[in-house]
């Protein structure tokens, strides 16, 4: 068993941003994968390293020279000059970029679940095909390499995919090589097991400024934030200090504004939780009620996936049906088989990978009380949380 470390700690929340990006309750009852990897990934929840090709992506292109930020004591970036936005940063101020997608047309919903696949998506898929609603997932690099049944599954029923890097970490902070490798590896993956690349990406935390999008732009993705947010990480971080309630009563909050309401919405939930699984099972009828429930993607009208107008069926039930890559639909140099490490789920880097998003996750979401937020994704202001301490 992974002993799991979690930083105890009581955060004012003056907005709610942010989720973790890994387990705090775990004891998987995950199937046996079938699909065997043939690429050799990176760690998974460590910053990994781009391959060199992945690199001549972003050589002549024009990238915003935002700083680096610094993630300092797990606060998250923080701007240079409080109050000041120069970059975009939604962090900052919840500024969207001229390509971000966050909403949907009035009279339609986007449900989008972060950090899967885990051992507990199999029960929302189930619960999606039963109802039959489409919904977009942003998986994790590492997540997929765990749970590559789980993430072509998703695909096969009609899920859209899309990338929520391969560490989980602020893009903000990262360089711009860094971010290369983070989307490109969790391209890659994506890629290997379902047949298809991705267009889109979710910065975890929501953090992105221009310098991220100029970046993923030259490489072909583009990013889907969210205008509404159920906090449902913090009621599975800690249900002592969150409300299991707060997640239906904001829901249907929104149900109920769905008359009046001038957009649609693109609402955030996970997967890598039971208990937030739970909540997105007990709280999608409550939307479906009022709007027509479509994928991100589908109902901002784009191909969310490369070089394909049309989605391919892959058939997988073992290592002989994983689609291999298409090579007209992903940069060239995607599928030399380069061996950058050959960890994958080490039991220590996954216990530090914990440790690290837990007190990412406790701190993220404290904006400035300076920062002017206009996004319409607060919902979660005031609120305490308490990030529980347990060893697994
Ligand atoms: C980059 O910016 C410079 C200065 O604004 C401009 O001259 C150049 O054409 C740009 N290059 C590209 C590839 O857009
Ligand atoms: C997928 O499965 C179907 C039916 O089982 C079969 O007819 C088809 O040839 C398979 N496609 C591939 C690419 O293996
Ligand atoms: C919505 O969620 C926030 C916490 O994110 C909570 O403070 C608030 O009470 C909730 N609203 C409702 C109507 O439950
Ligand atoms: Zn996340």
């Amino acid at each position: 068993m992974i002993q799991k470390l979690f930083i105890l700690a009581t955060v004012a929340l003056t907005a709610v941003h942010a989720h973790p990006g890994s387990h705090a309750i775990a004891n998987a009852a995950a199937a046996p994968q079938t699909i065997k990897l043939k690429e050799i990934y990176p760690p998974a929840f460590a910053i990994p390293t781009a391959k060199p090709e992945w690199l001549e992506l972003i050589k002549d292109v024009n990238i915003t020279k935002a700083p680096v930020y610094k993630n300092i004591n797990g606060a998250g970036p923080q701007p240079e000059v409080a109050g000041q936005d120069p970059y975009c940063d939604w962090t900052f101020t919840g500024c969207f970029g001229k390509e971000d997608l966050y909403e949907c047309p009035k009279g339609q919903w986007a449900l989008t679940y972060d950090d899967g696949p885990s051992e507990f998506s199999p029960k929302l898929y189930d619960y999606l095909d039963q109802v039959n609603v489409k919904a977009t997932f942003f998986m994790v690099g590492g997540q997929v390499v765990q749970f590559p049944d789980y993430a072509l599954r998703a695909f096969k029923s009609g899920h859209e995919l899309a990338m929520h890097t391969w560490s989980h970490n602020y893009m903000t902070t990262l360089t711009n090589e860094q971010i290369v490798a983070e989307l490109k590896w969790n391209e890659l993956v994506i890629k290997e097991v379902t047949g298809v690349a991705p267009r889109y990406f979710r910065p975890p935390y929501g953090d992105i400024d221009n310098r991220v999008r100029d970046v993923a732009a030259a490489l072909g993705f583009a990013p889907i934030i969210w205008n509404h947010d159920t906090n449902d990480w913090a009621y599975a971080s800690d249900p002592k200090a969150f409300k299991e309630s707060w997640i239906d009563g904001n829901v249907t909050k929104w149900a109920n504004a769905a008359k009046t309401a001038t957009v649609g919405g693109i609402s955030l939930e996970h997967d890598l939780y039971t208990q937030t699984v739970d909540a997105a099972i007990r709280v999608l009828p409550i939307l479906q009620k009022e709007y027509e429930l479509v994928p991100a993607g589908k109902c901002n009208n784009v191909q969310v996936y490369k070089g394909k107008t049309t989605v391919p069926v892959a058939n997988a039930t073992s290592s002989a049906a994983v689609v291999k890559a298409t090579p007209s639909a992903v940069a060239s140099s995607a599928t030399a088989p380069v061996a950058i490490a050959p960890t994958v789920e080490a039991p220590d880097a996954a216990a530090a990978a914990d440790s690290a998003a837990s007190s990412a996750a406790v701190a993220a979401n404290v904006v400035g009380s300076g920062a002017s937020f206009t996004s319409a994704s607060a919902v979660g202001l005031g609120v305490t949380v308490i990030a529980a301490m347990a060893l697994v």
